[in-house]
């Protein structure tokens, strides 16, 4: 049973009890809905503690319903019943009461919670907005102020923050239960409190909700679901609750049957699927206390940083004192931003630096339990890396290569023990990125590989695992978007338009601004190297810019023209005239038809990934494309899109 009562004198317990989190479904509802006029009429009971089984009060509604019409009975419904039920339903709340979790529990007369305790409205997330009161009744409680950051802006309330706003009306120790049912029977010595519903909501200043607005809207960065959010509380606000909650309700219905709801589902599950593939459940990851990281270049300083944050002890090794120092610094500056932020206090950022051991040589890595090559892309200094680490290293220490290009078993070729070798793609800045592409070569053991996945969730990253192929799953993709790009402008369309009609879709740029701000040297010196070896590789229009001293946006001119110490593009009749000789007439394509082009690409290279079996499952490529390479959240990833509008 989904949900079950005890019976302690006269106060009702009723448990939540729907594993994993306590998802408010169908069952849970139908539930609720008759235990509260089960309780209303017996006679033995005068108030009812709410609480969820396990580690939490309740999750949320049940996200795997809301691909589905709505099933009755519906939960506003539910809420209304409990709040207006005769026996007084009091809320005991340990854990996460997220979402719909929040709004039942607002429902309720009262509120106890453990210090443990955390309240968000995440619907947002989910390009939805609360549905079944939350926006209505947490301003109520709370005040419009603080409501507004949770329901539009994500802000997650802690025990000790929620009873000092009202929320919860006492601070409990455990045993939960116990307590509650003595707050209970305390309260019903007392007048209640009037149903939240019912109470008053002190109107904000007209400057708060602009204010609001502004900041919302920025924050959302084109995401349809936290101004809507905001909307529906200010009706309520200034409408009062009956006309507040069917506004909610209508935007919920509408948000929730969209196409962006339906993109941060089907994320949102395949996040939760990433961190645990099916084929390791049950292979026990190796133990990972301490790690090396060997350069103290871009990449190796933010893996270092990636690892202490999550309270992993770090070996930094660089060839030379020189290097090291350099090393060093870059990492201490990452800490020391994030202290300028407030995201880090003085002492965490102290304690992040104290974990950091740095070291010329490889000796000091000999106790390592895992270690992450992170060295210049080439396969002879890579090998002469894992010489060493094959020497220094314990035989059963995970030794892990960063490389985005190069065959891994190439790398591990004349390594003792390959079979704790692999590859680990992280992105740069390696702090920041959540995208952790996870590459075993044929030799590795599956034990190496959980533990890479157990490294992944640690560090709070999104795992892919991806077979050998060239650029692996990301960088292939990436290649062949670049060439679609390249062949519209073959075609006569602008780097404008085709940058324009990126950003109007939701990337942060488009792939000609990307260019100039990676640099377009290097994929040339790449395209010159093959030709010295005799490949017949065609001139390219970037090949023109770079031969005419067009490199983006260090040498002040790519695909665009820069003002000096500007970054802003301005389209540049100069580079039109340098690759005229290489570009069709010029054309006009709308932006749509532009999208779709590039969409298309991708997820046809998707595809042919997925037939190699480079690629686990289409969601995974999405997560690749999303984590890595900013595809705009919103629309799910190349894989989902082309799924759902086949072409
Ligand atoms: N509905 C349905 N399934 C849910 C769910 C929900 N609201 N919330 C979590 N799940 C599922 C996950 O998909 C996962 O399933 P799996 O084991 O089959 O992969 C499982 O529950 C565990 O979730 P996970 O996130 O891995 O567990 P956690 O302990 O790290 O975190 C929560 C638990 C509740 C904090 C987290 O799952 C969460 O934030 N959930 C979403 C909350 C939300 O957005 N609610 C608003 C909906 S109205």
């Amino acid at each position: 049973m989904s949900v079950h009562v005890t019976r302690r004198s006269a106060i009702a317990v009723v448990t939540i009890d729907n594993p994993p989190v306590n998802a408010i479904n169908m069952a849970v509802r139908t539930r609720l809905l008759a235990l509260v006029d089960e309780l209303d009429a017996d006679d033995h009971i005068r108030a009812v503690v709410l609480t969820g089984a396990g580690k939490l009060f309740v999750g949320g509604a049940d996200i795997t319903e809301f691909g589905r019409p709505v099933e009755m009975p519906a939960l506003p419904a539910v809420i209304e019943r409990i709040e207006n039920a005769t026996k007084p339903w009091i809320a005991a709340v340990h854990g996460a009461a997220l979402g719909g979790g929040l709004e039942v529990a607002l429902g309720c007369r009262l509120r106890v919670a453990t210090a443990d305790a955390r309240f968000a409205l995440p619907e947002i997330n989910l390009g939805i907005i609360p549905g079944s009161g939350g926006t209505q009744r947490l301003p109520r409680l709370i005040g419009v102020e603080t409501a507004i950051r949770v329901a539009a802006e994500n802000l997650t309330l802690d025990g000790a923050r929620a009873a000092e706003l009202g929320l919860v009306d006492r601070l409990v120790p455990e045993p939960l239960v116990d307590k509650a049912v003595e707050f209970a029977l305390e309260a019903l010595g007392r007048p209640l409190p009037a149903p939240v519903s019912r109470r008053p909501v002190a109107a904000p200043e007209p400057a708060l909700w602009e204010e609001a607005a502004q900041r919302v809207r920025r924050a959302a960065r084109g995401a349809s679901a936290p101004p809507r959010a905001l909307d529906a509380l200010r009706f309520g606000v200034e409408n009062g609750f009956e006309a507040g909650l069917a506004r909610e309700r209508a935007i919920f219905l509408e948000l929730r049957a969209s196409e962006e709801a339906a993109a941060l589902r089907h994320l949102f599950f395949a996040e939760r699927a990433a961190p645990r593939p099916h084929d390791l459940r049950g292979i026990a990851a190796l133990p990972l206390a301490s790690a090396g990281v060997i350069g103290g270049g871009t990449m190796g300083v933010g893996i270092a940083a990636a690892l202490r944050n999550a309270g992993i002890p770090v070996v930094l090794i660089e060839r030379d004192e020189q290097s090291l120092e350099r090393g060093l610094t870059a990492l201490k500056a990452i800490f020391e931003a994030a202290r300028k932020k407030a995201s880090l206090s003085d002492e965490e950022a102290e304690a992040r630096m104290r974990g950091v051991t740095g070291a010329v040589g490889y000796e000091a890595l000999a106790g390592c339990e895992l270690v992450i090559e992170a060295v210049f892309e080439d396969l002879a200094v890579k090998r002469d890396v894992f010489a060493n680490l094959g020497r220094v290293c314990r035989p059963e220490a995970v030794l892990a290569t960063n490389t985005s290009y190069i065959d891994p078993r190439q790398i591990a070729e004349g390594l003792p023990h390959p079979d704790r070798f692999i590859g680990l793609h992280f992105f740069s800045p390696a702090q920041v990125m959540r995208l952790l592409e996870i590459v075993p070569i044929p030799q590795t053991r599956p034990e190496v590989l959980a533990t890479c996945f157990d490294l992944a969730r640690t560090l709070g990253k999104v795992p892919v695992r991806s077979g050998i192929c060239d650029g692996f799953i990301g960088n292939r993709i990436l290649r062949r978007y670049r060439a679609e790009a390249e062949a519209m402008l073959r075609d006569g369309v602008t780097p404008a338009a085709i940058d324009a009609a990126m950003r109007g879709f939701g990337y942060a740029m488009g792939p000609f601004e990307m260019q100039d701000m990676a640099g377009l040297d290097i994929s040339f010196l790449h395209r010159e190297a093959a030709r010295a070896r005799g490949e017949a590789i065609p001139e390219t229009p970037g090949d023109l810019l770079v031969r005419a001293g067009r490199k983006g946006q260090k040498s002040g001119a790519g695909w665009y023209d820069y003002a000096p110490g500007s970054r802003t593009p301005l389209p540049s009749a100069e580079a039109a005239r340098l690759i005229a000789p290489l570009v069709g007439a010029p054309r006009e394509l709308g932006a749509d038809a532009i999208v779709s082009r590039l969409i298309d690409a991708m997820a046809a290279e998707g595809q042919a990934i997925l037939d190699e079996g480079i690629a686990g499952s289409p969601a995974d490529i999405d997560l690749v494309e999303v984590h890595g390479y900013g595809f705009p959240r919103k629309h799910g990833g190349p894989m989902f899109l082309s799924r759902r509008q086949p072409s």
